[in-house]
C-alpha cells in the first residue's frame, strides 16, 4: 500500500453526494488522511456528522470560519491530492473561472496538488455548450475528469452524467497521486492513449423491412459509448460509429451516425484509414431484408404466415482484420450465450480465429443481461486464445480495463 497521503474531498451540491461518503471511506479504509470540504448545498444532500463519522476529521464548509488559522488557504496547501465528487456543473463553471465564493473555491486555489473531478449531472447539462467549454478549460489545466458514467440518473430518464462509481472514482485518484509522487511534481489525467486515434462502433443496427419495421437487436450501445468517453479521456482522438444508441454519446468526440449494417460498414471503412485503434463494439445485423418493400407489408395481402428471405451481411470485422495497415489495433466483441464458462471461452477462441482480430471482448448476454444494463463482465481474449483481461464493474471500469490492455499494446507487424 502507499504511504498515507492528505487527501481533501471537495463535495459539491448534487444528489450524488451520498456516494461521496464512499469515496471518503474508501481513502480512509487505505490509510489516508481525509479531510472533508463540503459546500452549503452539499450538506443538505449528506449530513455533517456522517461525512465526520467516515472522514474522522471535522468537516469544513465555511470560509468564515477558522479564520484566525488562514484555513481557507491551509487546507489546499496542505494536501497532496483534492477530489471533487460529485462536481456539479455549476461547481464545474465556478473552477473554470477561477472563482473563491467559498471555501472549497478557495482551497482548490491555493493548493498546488493533483486535481481530479469525477462530474455528475443531467445528460442535459453535461452536453450544454457551457459545461463542454468549462470541461475543456479544466482538461488543458490538467485537472483529472472521472467520468460521468452512462446510465440512470435521478428521475425516471438515464444517459451520461452519471457520477461514475466511487471504486473508480478512488482507483483513478490514486493512479493520479502516485504519479505525481512518483514524479515529485502534480500532474494531471493519465494521458496514455494520447496521440493514438481510436474509431469505435457501437449500439445496435436497423435492417429496415419497410417504411415502418426494421430487424434489430437489443443493444443499447451503452459499454461502445463509455469506451469512447474513457478513451477520450485518456488522451485518444475518438471516432464513435453510432448506431440506435440509447444514451448520449460523449461530448468533444466526433460522432457519425448510422442505422443498417451497410451504412456502419461504409462509415467505419471509411474512418479507419485514419485509426490506429479500432473498436468494433456495435451488435451488426448478420442478415438483411433481400427485398425491402417501399410501401406499408398489409397483412390482407400476406396471409397467415409471413416468410422473409434474408442475405447474409458482410462480416465487416473480418474484413478489417483482413485489410488492416500496418500496427493498427484491431478488436472484436462477441457476446455469446454460453450458459458454462469454458464453452463460452471456447467459443471465443473460436471467434478471434475466424474473425483475425488482435482482441476479443468476450461477455456472456442472455435475457435479462449484457444488453441494457450498466454493469458488465467481461473477458479479454489475445490472438493466442489466452485470457488477458479478466474485467467486472461498470461499464466505464470495463471500458478502462479494455483500454488498459490496449493501451500497452504496439503491434509492431
Ligand atoms: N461483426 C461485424 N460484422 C457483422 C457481424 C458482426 O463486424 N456482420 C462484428 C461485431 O461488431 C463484433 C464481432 O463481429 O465485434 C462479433 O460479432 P458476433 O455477432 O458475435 O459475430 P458473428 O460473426 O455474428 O458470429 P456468430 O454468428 O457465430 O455469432
Amino acid at each position: 500500500m502507499s504511504p498515507a497521503r492528505t487527501i481533501v474531498v471537495g463535495i459539491t451540491g448534487g444528489i450524488a453526494a451520498y456516494k461521496a461518503v464512499n469515496v471518503v471511506r474508501a481513502f480512509v479504509l487505505l490509510g489516508h488522511d481525509v479531510h472533508v470540504v463540503a459546500t452549503p448545498a452539499a450538506l443538505r444532500f449528506v449530513g455533517r456528522p456522517t461525512l465526520e463519522a467516515i472522514s474522522r476529521n471535522r468537516v469544513h464548509s465555511d470560509l468564515y470560519e477558522g479564520v484566525a488559522e488562514v484555513r481557507h488557504v491551509a487546507i489546499g496547501q496542505g494536501a497532496d491530492l483534492i477530489v471533487v465528487a460529485p462536481a456539479t456543473a455549476n461547481s464545474i463553471a465556478k473552477l473554470a473561472a477561477g472563482l473563491a465564493d467559498d471555501l472549497l473555491g478557495n482551497t482548490i486555489l491555493a493548493s498546488t496538488a493533483p486535481l481530479v473531478i469525477a462530474p455528475a449531472m443531467h445528460t442535459e447539462m453535461w452536453n450544454n455548450a457551457a459545461t463542454v467549454a468549462n470541461i475543456a478549460i479544466l482538461r488543458a489545466r490538467g485537472v483529472t475528469i472521472v467520468g460521468p458514467g452512462v446510465g440512470q440518473l435521478t428521475g425516471t430518464d438515464s444517459g451520461s452524467g452519471r457520477m461514475e462509481e466511487p471504486d473508480t472514482i478512488v482507483a483513478r485518484a490514486l493512479c493520479v497521486l502516485d504519479e505525481s509522487v512518483n514524479d515529485g511534481q502534480p500532474v494531471g489525467q493519465v494521458q496514455d492513449l494520447a496521440g493514438r486515434r481510436v474509431l469505435i462502433s457501437a449500439g445496435g443496427t436497423r435492417e429496415p423491412l419497410d417504411p415502418v419495421r426494421f430487424l434489430g437487436n437489443r443493444s443499447s450501445g451503452k459499454q461502445g459509448v463509455a469506451l469512447a468517453a474513457a478513451a477520450a479521456a485518456r488522451g485518444a482522438s475518438v471516432t464513435l460509429v453510432a448506431a440506435h444508441l440509447e444514451v448520449a454519446p460523449p461530448v468533444g468526440i466526433d460522432v457519425r451516425t448510422v442505422s443498417t449494417a451497410a451504412q456502419l460498414q461504409d462509415a467505419v471503412t471509411e474512418a479507419s484509414h485514419e485509426a490506429d485503434v479500432i473498436i468494433m463494439a456495435a451488435a451488426v445485423a448478420d442478415y438483411r431484408p433481400a427485398t425491402v418493400q417501399t410501401g406499408k407489408i398489409k397483412k390482407d395481402q400476406v396471409g397467415q404466415t409471413l416468410t422473409l428471405e434474408l442475405v447474409r451481411n458482410p462480416d465487416i470485422l473480418s474484413g478489417l482484420a483482413a485489410s488492416r495497415r500496418q500496427g493498427q489495433i484491431i478488436i472484436g466483441f462477441a457476446a455469446e450465450t454460453e450458459e458454462d464458462a469454458d464453452a463460452l471461452i471456447a467459443v471465443g477462441r473460436e471467434k478471434i480465429r475466424r474473425k483475425g482480430c488482435d482482441y476479443l471482448v468476450l461477455n456472456r448476454v442472455g435475457w435479462t443481461t449484457g444488453f441494457t444494463t450498466d454493469d458488465n463482465a467481461v473477458v479479454v481474449l489475445d490472438v493466442r486464445g489466452a485470457i488477458v483481461k479478466d474485467a467486472s464493474g461498470t461499464k466505464m471500469s470495463v471500458a478502462n480495463s479494455i483500454l488498459d490492455v490496449i493501451a500497452h499494446t504496439t503491434i509492431s507487424d
